[in-house]
């Protein structure tokens, strides 16, 4: 019997030997296989007496159970092998430091109207927000450009079907719609407070002034380096008793030098023409050094509030009188950070926008 034993060591280490599963199947074969080593002993017995085949099968089978034994102990081991290397190679370290969200930030042009609301809020200035999708009225005949105005032409929008006080028909071409709609509320929530009907003719009694900001988007048929089809203006209202031009080339000055830090910052009001405004001027900002010193840059559009218009706040002309603006917060922007084409702000490149932080 001690071939047995010698073949149960040969096939333990046969199968130790095996570093793979298909070695390891090949080293099955040999011992256990259909014309492997046990298999022939089998065949070995044929010529035995009966007595000795009993004893020798018996040998034999126990020699194989060991074999299969041993193998099945080698099996578990390399696929435990496997598996250490399998976890070795997609290991985590879970000390190394995480990867940072990126941080965001305001987009430059926000950074502008948020200065801008500061500043004229300082200056007792409220902000008030409107609809971009906007009616004829609001955008174009209450502010004192009829139908067949030819100022309306170089207010070129989209339009929609509609178009009454309150169905909206276009993408606002400005910010001074909301003039009127902030106005109109300011004097009815006073007629309330005060106890006086809401439909009275124009209001001419006693009332807190009406100052105003209405930062926005805004929307016109233009495209170039300087004009995008979507852009954002602000607004600016102060309607009193005694509110002047005065005031306005004060208020806006004020500004223009807070804005831009440079209390040298030389101001021209030029004149214009506006359907909402008379006098109107076209305020020009010149910076005293820097690159841009020495030109004038136009900022904004300014005037007293035209009468009709104030009636259409349902104010009376007699009584009341304002100045207002209307100002490009894009442009500020380019002028604040050297910026030469407006449209790298609506672009989205984050290389860009992230320059801002
Ligand atoms: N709304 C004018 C425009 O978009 C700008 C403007 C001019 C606004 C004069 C005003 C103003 O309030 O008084 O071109």
């Amino acid at each position: 019997m001690n071939d047995l034993k010698t073949l149960v060591e040969q096939a333990k280490s046969a199968f130790d030997l095996a570093v793979t599963p298909a070695d390891l199947e090949n080293a099955k074969a040999q011992f256990l296989g259909k014309s492997g080593r046990v298999t022939e002993l089998m065949k070995g017995m044929v010529a035995l007496p009966v007595d000795e085949k009993k004893l020798r099968g018996a040998a034999i089978n126990l020699a194989k159970q060991a074999i299969e034994n041993s193998l099945n102990e080698r099996r578990q081991a390399l696929a435990d092998l496997e598996l250490q290397a399998q976890l070795h190679a997609e290991a985590l370290d879970v000390t190394l430091p995480g990867r940072q969200r990126g941080q965001g930030g305001l987009h430059p042009v926000s950074l502008t109207l948020e200065r801008i609301e500061s500043i004229f809020g300082s200056m007792g200035f409220e902000v008030a927000q409107g609809p971009e999708i906007e009616s004829d009225w609001f955008n174009f005949t209450a502010l004192n450009t009829p139908e067949d105005h030819p100022a309306r032409s170089m207010h070129d929008t989209f339009y929609v079907e509609g178009g009454t006080a309150q169905a909206p028909n276009l993408l606002r071409t400005h910010t001074s719609p909301m003039q009127i709609r902030h106005a109109v509320q300011h004097v009815k929530r006073h007629r309330q407070a005060h106890g006086e009907p809401s439909d009275a003719a124009l209001y001419n009694g006693d009332m807190p002034e009406i100052r105003v900001i209405a930062p926005g988007r805004t929307y016109r048929v233009d495209s170039d380096a300087t004009h995008s089809p979507m852009f954002h203006q602000c607004e600016g209202l102060w309607v009193g008793e005694n509110v002047s031009f005065k005031d306005l080339k004060f208020v806006f000055t004020d500004f223009c030098r807070t804005f831009f830090e440079s209390d040298d910052l030389v101001l021209r009001f030029r004149p214009s023409f506006f359907p909402f405004t008379e006098p109107s001027a076209e305020i020009d900002i010149q910076f005293p050094s820097g690159p841009l010193a020495g030109r004038w840059l136009e900022v904004a559009g300014s005037g007293q509030v035209h009468p009709n218009v104030i009636r259409n706040m349902g104010l009376d002309p007699e009584r009341y009188i304002g100045f207002a603006f209307g100002m490009g917060p894009d442009r500020l922007t380019m002028l604040r950070y050297g910026v030469n084409d407006l449209r790298l702000f609506f672009d989205g490149d984050i290389r860009f926008l992230s320059q801002f932080r």
